[in-house]
């Protein structure tokens, strides 16, 4: 009896060996998990191993607690050692073995910040269609560190120029803009009065130099004639002012544009242009009043104005590209100008892995402020 026992012990240890063999022969990197843990492993390293366990399982849950308990740097170290470890891009790897799409893009950008912005781009200007939502968004609003890092970056990464695929890929004003901000280095914030002073001087006397007045048609007859409306009569102005200045010059010169002209800089872009090229002066607009307004707004039209499926990109660009800080601003201002928030316009939306995801991040930012 007690032979037959150890009989069939030992075909099931064998069976079981067999089996370990198997699986260790589809996943070859899984042999690294069959060394004993080290004592005094480093938190990188425990991290590593357990995103790397994780993705194997399809457990994405564990990767969203490690992406809320670190800080960018702590991510980038775990970048490292995931790839020294396994000898994979972990960028790659959540892209592929997170089963929901937006949250492996996500995850991606929170864990491999560095080329979140180049594929992101890349993706809208070569997938079917281009995506000029994200190319507008993204181009929008670099500085100067930004731009020239984020060319380097999809240089080295696709071996190809952004601006010869802007070129290949836009037309008209709209490519006119796109290119000037993909080459024309952004001021930095000015740190003395007097330079601002005259580059606001500049800026407002090139926007006003390129305007018309239009004749108005009042509806009622009023004592006081309002002055008249303007449109831009010739883009070239706006394109320099608004890809080569400060965001804060921009901000300072379209108070004095209206001053001078009685008409919003905003309602004169509106009543002068159309589409895409409009739809990126404004958002520079806004984002010279405040970046995080900019943001709010097209997170919410993501999430709201669609016809088919929410876009999260605005919102997963957010959560990628901005501090924990500005995150719990973000949801705040949010809050303010939708009536809304965020997680509440998430949870009416479809659930699904990606929506609990981000609003367990958002809750656990959300005291920051
Ligand atoms: C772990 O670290 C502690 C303190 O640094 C040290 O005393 C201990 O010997 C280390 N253990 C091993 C197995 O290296
Ligand atoms: C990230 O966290 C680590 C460890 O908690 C800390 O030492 C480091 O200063 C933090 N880095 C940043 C940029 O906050
Ligand atoms: C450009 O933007 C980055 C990221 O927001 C920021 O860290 C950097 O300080 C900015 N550079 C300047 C000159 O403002």
């Amino acid at each position: 009896m007690f032979v037959k026992f150890v009989f069939v012990f030992q075909v099931f240890l064998f069976i079981s060996f067999l089996l370990c063999a198997i699986q260790e022969d589809s996943y070859t990197e899984l042999q690294q998990d069959l060394i004993p843990p080290k004592e005094n492993e480093t938190k990188i390293n425990y991290y590593a191993d357990l995103i790397h366990r994780a993705l194997n399982e399809a457990d994405p849950d564990v990767v969203v607690d490690i992406a809320i308990a670190t800080n960018v740097s702590e991510r980038s170290a775990i970048e490292w050692a995931y790839v020294s470890r396994y000898g994979k891009s972990l960028d790659i790897e959540l892209e592929n073995k997170i089963g929901n799409k937006d949250l492996g893009n996500l995850m991606a950008g929170m864990f491999v910040s560095s080329v979140f912005l180049a594929k992101d781009l890349r993706s809208a200007i070569t997938g079917l269609g281009t995506d000029e939502d994200t190319l507008s968004e993204i181009m929008c609003c670099l500085n100067a560190s930004e731009r020239k890092e984020l060319r380097e970056t999809y240089r080295v990464y696709f071996d190809t120029d952004l601006v010869k695929d802007i070129e290949e890929d836009t037309s008209s004003d709209y490519e006119t803009l796109l290119l000037h901000l993909a080459i024309v280095a952004r001021d930095d914030p000015e740190n003395d009065v007097k330079s601002f002073k005259l580059k606001v001087a500049d800026a407002v006397t090139k926007l006003i130099s390129e305007t018309q007045k239009i004749p108005t048609v009042s509806p009622w007859p009023t004592s006081k004639s309002p002055l008249p409306e303007v449109i831009f009569v010739n883009f070239q102005p706006i394109v320099d002012v608004f890809s080569s200045n400060s965001f804060f010059v921009i901000w300072k010169a379209s108070a004095k544009f209206e001053q001078i002209t009685g008409n919003e800089l905003k309602e004169t872009i509106r009543r002068s242009t159309s589409g895409d090229f409009q739809d990126l002066l404004l958002g520079i607009f806004q984002f010279s009043e405040y970046n995080l307004i900019f943001h709010a707004r097209k997170i919410h039209a993501g999430l709201t104005e669609y016809w088919y499926q929410p876009n999260r990109k605005p919102l997963t660009r957010a959560l990628v590209m901005l501090s924990k800080v500005e995150l719990a601003q973000l949801q705040v201002i949010y809050r303010a100008i939708n009536r809304r928030k965020i997680t509440g316009v998430l949870s009416e939306n479809f659930r699904d892995p990606y929506n609990s995801a981000v609003t367990r991040i958002l809750n656990s930012y959300a005291d920051l402020d």
